[in-house]
């Protein structure tokens, strides 16, 4: 992370003094001093090479701009101009068939001549003779080509920072190269709007300048849609990750599957990961990656897969313009490109120009991707609603990201009147428990592998001590515990996730033959059971995916072994009494009438203890309960406000139990599952009971569900229990 700020380099000023009548000439001299100004932080090796085929050295971006003016203005427009070097047209021509043969693009970095200081000389001698051109009284067509001129240079600006961003990000260095950059906006998740669709006109009126991709402007139909009002940050991205979604295949187009594999994708194009966690390469260097900021250097490829992911689509262009000129959209075109999910072809109507300047767009409408909006990097007032972007998708050194859409439900934003049957139980679920007097949803919910990992993440903070407490009481009680596990012993454990308190038990009881981890999630088990293989060559490991509450079938492994289940980390207490008692009867029932059963519980102590546990000074505890909204959001197309709820702990001395609760902040209207409901001011979404025990009320939930206590361990304070039943 070392800043390489250079001396600025010299550059003079515009040759001829900025009083001037006509308004063009203003322009002109603005797009030129800010391309000059904007390679003023670059060092002249810098400007030299040629980080990749696609991106180009700055160098040859002063001179191709310049060239543009050369060839298509002053050789056509100014008599008697004589170019300044008849090599440059070979040279800094980039795709003109009509005007002739070029250098090979790859090979531009190979440019050590012309010299920097000749190519600036070239920019002034075509100024100079620009100012002379623009000071005559010049017809529309030429008028019209200097304005393409400037656009162009304005595009070249922006393609000079993709390239030098992507410079820089290849040196070990990590250059700085403003360390005033501004930061890409940041700010909350996108909410989907719906839009009516219908026949709408999209595309360029012909009013002032456009390029010619843009145009003609005519109807379209779009179908009823939802559209997101901001872009996907990287907040959302890390769940992406964090969900696998970079090894899914099914989310991958086939084209962007082979890429992901062939490039070893596994994140955005900058990012990446360090001992202090994720940092993302900008123009302002290395920096912490800042989750409420937009994604951005994601493929086409990406862009749809996430999508996919996320249970929605990528907006088309037609889509994207009508929500944008209807004013739906934030994030038009400050921070990110936005990909489209249309494929770059010719609106109908579309007559590339009769000039050379034909080329400019209409030979590149095939195997490319439209992008739109604009980005933090793009030249000022360059960006229209209707300006087509486009690259290949592939591609992810432009600044790009998304925006999703997704079809609109029947009767508006609801989701499609599913029958019950054809409902997920996800689904049955919130809608019964959002329908309830006391809105409720089960704990359970929380698990997706964002709240995998912010549960994680709770146990670590100092003030949520049943994960320490639990650890530290397993290793004092380990050799006890272990002297009632019998030879050859099954151990059983139910929601084993990395199974690492597990350890402590198998390290003191190496009599146990067969360990059988129960768990949801095959990722943890795999990973788990590979550990555990590797540190136990003799135990014998049977993984099992399952629901643990519900998990009816030990591996035939276990068939004649004694048995012991293992239940750490108070999870029991997340039960409803009923749940409770139907568990561990059903766990008796799994084990058989001779097993031995050790279950971790928390115990019930001062409310202040208990309430910092669940509401811990940094937020994760907060963040960990909006999650679900999250989850809600995503998978159920929900359209929760996570700024409006709160995040609320609180003992309930009756029931012994710490709760937690999301708080509406105001009255309002939520759609999810393809169902609306209220929320009046202060309403609360009861999201999880953590119930909390004594030795006698343990004793009697035991005893119910058939079990009797015949240990009890309890930690230091604050206090947590190990039982163990038979
Ligand atoms: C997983 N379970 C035991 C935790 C508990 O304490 O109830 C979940 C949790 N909720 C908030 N913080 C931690």
């Amino acid at each position: 992370m070392i800043s390489q700020h250079r001396p600025a380099l010299h550059l003079a000023p515009a040759p001829v003094e900025t009083r001037h009548s006509d308004p063009l000439l203003g322009h002109y001299q603005q797009v030129r001093r800010r391309t000059e100004q904007l390679v003023a932080p670059l060092s002249p090796e810098d400007m030299v090479v040629q980080s990749m085929p696609d991106a180009s050295p700055a160098k040859w971006h002063l001179a191709h701009c310049t060239w543009f003016f050369e060839t298509f203005l002053l050789s056509e427009y100014l008599p008697d101009y004589r170019a300044f070097d008849p090599t440059f047209c070979y040279l800094f021509n980039s795709y003109y068939e009509a005007v002739g043969p070029r250098h090979p693009r790859p090979q531009r970095g190979l440019m050590t001549r012309p010299a920097l200081d000749q190519v600036i000389a070239y920019r002034q001698y075509v100024d100079l003779h620009m100012h002379s051109l623009l000071g005559q009284d010049l017809g529309q067509a030429a008028r019209e080509m200097v304005e393409l001129g400037l656009a162009h240079e304005q595009q070249h600006q922006e393609l000079l920072l993709m390239d030098i961003h992507h410079l820089f990000n290849l040196s070990s260095l990590k250059p700085v190269y403003d360390s005033q950059w501004p930061r890409d906006p940041a700010g909350r998740r996108g909410r989907f709007k719906a839009q009516a669709g219908g026949l709408l006109e999209i595309g360029h009126n012909g009013q002032g300048f456009s390029f010619d991709n843009e145009g003609p402007r005519h109807q379209t139909f779009m179908q009823p849609y939802e559209i997101s009002d901001r872009l996907v940050t990287n907040g959302q991205w890390l769940e992406f990750i964090d969900a696998s979604g970079y090894e899914q295949v099914n989310l991958w187009l086939s084209d962007g599957w082979a890429t992901v594999q062939a490039q070893g994708w596994k994140a955005p194009l900058y990012w990446q990961a360090t001992p202090e966690g994720w940092h993302e390469m900008t123009l302002r260097g290395l920096q912490p990656l800042d989750p409420n900021a937009p994604v951005t250097h994601i493929s086409y490829y990406e862009a749809a897969a996430f999508a996919q992911w996320a249970g929605a689509r990528l907006p088309t262009e037609a889509e994207w313009e009508t929500a944008a000129a209807a004013g739906q959209l934030e994030q038009v075109d400050d921070a990110a490109w936005q990909w489209t999910q249309s494929a770059y072809s010719a609106y109908p109507g579309f007559q590339p120009a009769a000039s050379a300047v034909g080329e400019y767009n209409g030979k590149f409408m095939v195997s490319q991707m439209v992008l739109r909006g604009g980005a933090s990097i793009t030249a000022p007032d360059h960006c229209r609603l209707t300006y087509r972007n486009f690259f290949g998708p592939g591609l992810r050194w432009m600044c790009s990201g998304l925006r999703l859409a997704r079809d609109a439900r029947p009767g508006g934003v609801k989701a499609p009147a599913t029958k019950p049957e054809e409902q997920s139980e996800f689904a049955r679920d919130v809608i019964e428990g959002l329908s309830a007097e006391h809105k409720h949803l089960s704990p359970k919910y929380f698990y997706d592998a964002t709240g995998s990992r912010l549960f994680e993440d709770i146990c670590t903070t100092a003030e949520y001590y049943p994960t320490r407490a639990e650890t530290t009481l397993l290793q004092r009680i380990a050799p006890e515990l272990a002297a009632l596990i019998p030879a050859d012993a099954a151990l059983v454990e139910f929601g084993s996730g990395a199974s690492d308190k597990t350890r402590l038990l198998l390290d003191a009881a190496p009599q146990t033959a067969l360990y059988v981890p129960i768990d949801i999630c095959r990722n943890a088990l795999d990973k788990a059971a590979l550990q555990l293989r590797s540190r136990y060559p003799r135990l014998n490991v049977a993984p099992l995916v399952d629901d643990f509450t519900r998990a009816l079938h030990l591996p035939s492994a276990a068939k004649g072994l004694p048995r012991v289940g293992f239940f750490p980390g108070s999870t029991l207490g997340n039960f409803t009494r009923p749940q409770a008692v139907e568990f561990l009867r059903s766990a008796r029932t799994l084990l058989g009438r001779n097993a031995v059963f050790i279950i971790g519980v928390d115990m019930v102590k001062d409310p202040e203890t208990l309430v910092a546990a669940y509401n811990d000074a940094s937020g994760v505890t907060a963040a960990f309960n909006k999650n679900l909204l999250t989850r809600l959001n995503r998978e159920l197309h929900g359209d929760f406000d996570l700024d409006a709820y709160d995040h609320l702990a609180c003992w309930n001395p009756e029931h012994e139990r710490m709760e937690m609760h999301l708080v509406s902040q105001r009255a309002q209207q939520v759609n999810v599952a393809g169902q609306r409901f209220s929320f009046a001011a202060g309403e609360r979404l009861h999201t999880e009971n953590s119930h909390k025990f004594t030795e006698q009320s343990f004793t009697e939930l035991a005893t119910l569900a058939g079990w009797r206590v015949s240990h009890q361990w309890l930690s230091e304070a604050p206090q947590v229990g190990m039982f163990c039943l038979f």
